[in-house]
């Protein structure tokens, strides 16, 4: 099963990359963080390919790399606390690339085997649509809406996608708003639960992890 996480270098990235050892033939793994994403490499026997989901070019470099894959995990995000009145146009850009744009590159640029899988990292709209949370709300809704989108243009490649909800889980992520809440859940924990419920024969299009 050859597979490309994005956000490899991330908590849920990194734990399910951890997860995959032994059923992964082959281990991509993408993000900015090159000697995080090396120790990772080394430590699962994967291929670091450190790109900015920013940058066209190095986004559609790093999917020549892999050539077609069996699974993509899309597991990159990013998180900042600020209303509507005070967030800055840089801000709104740089969650739209982690968590909207980013897959949208990653989607034109990857090239699938058939009965391929693609592997969404989302959220439940009600924990999101809270006020300070508009531009990762917006941008993790508009990756729900390509995903749609992509799940029909992709269909006749015989690629199934499964959007995957998550309540907190104890990454890094939390760090812009003071820290994950008590009752977050573990990323390997977390990373199993996601792998159970979409490597299966028929991928569902939504798993909801509680
Ligand atoms: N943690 C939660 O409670 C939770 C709940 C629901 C959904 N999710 C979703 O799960 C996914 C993973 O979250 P996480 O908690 O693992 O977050 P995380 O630990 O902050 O990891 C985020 C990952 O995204 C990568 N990334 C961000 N911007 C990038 C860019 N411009 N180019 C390339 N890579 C970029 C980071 O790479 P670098 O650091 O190397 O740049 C890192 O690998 C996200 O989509 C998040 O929205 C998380």
């Amino acid at each position: 099963m050859k597979t490309l996480i994005v956000g490899a270098s991330g908590g849920l990235g990194g734990a399910l990359a951890r997860a995959l050892v032994g059923r992964a033939s082959q281990l991509f793994l993408l993000g900015r963080r090159a000697s995080v994403l090396a120790t990772l490499a080394g430590a699962v026997g994967g291929e670091a390919l450190p790109a900015d989901l920013g940058s066209e070019l190095e986004v559609q470099a790093a999917l020549a790399e892999t050539g077609p894959l069996d699974l993509l995990i899309y597991a990159a995000g990013a998180v900042s606390k600020a209303s509507l009145r005070e967030t800055s146009r840089m801000e709104i850009e740089r969650l739209e690339v982690a968590n909207s744009w980013g897959l949208a590159l990653t989607l034109k640029y990857a090239r699938f085997n058939p009965a391929a899988r693609v592997v969404l990292l989302g959220v439940y709209p009600d924990l999101v649509m809270v006020p300070g949370l508009f531009a990762y709300a917006a941008s993790k809704l508009g990756a729900e809406a390509l995903l749609g989108v992509a799940r029909k243009e992709f269909r006749r490649e015989g690629v199934r996608f499964t959007l995957v909800r998550l309540p907190a889980v104890a990454t890094g992520l939390w760090t812009p708003l003071g820290g994950a809440p008590k009752q977050a859940l573990n990323p390997d924990e977390a990373a199993q639960r996601i792998l159970e419920g979409t490597l299966v024969e028929s991928p569902p299009e939504l798993l909801e992890v509680r």
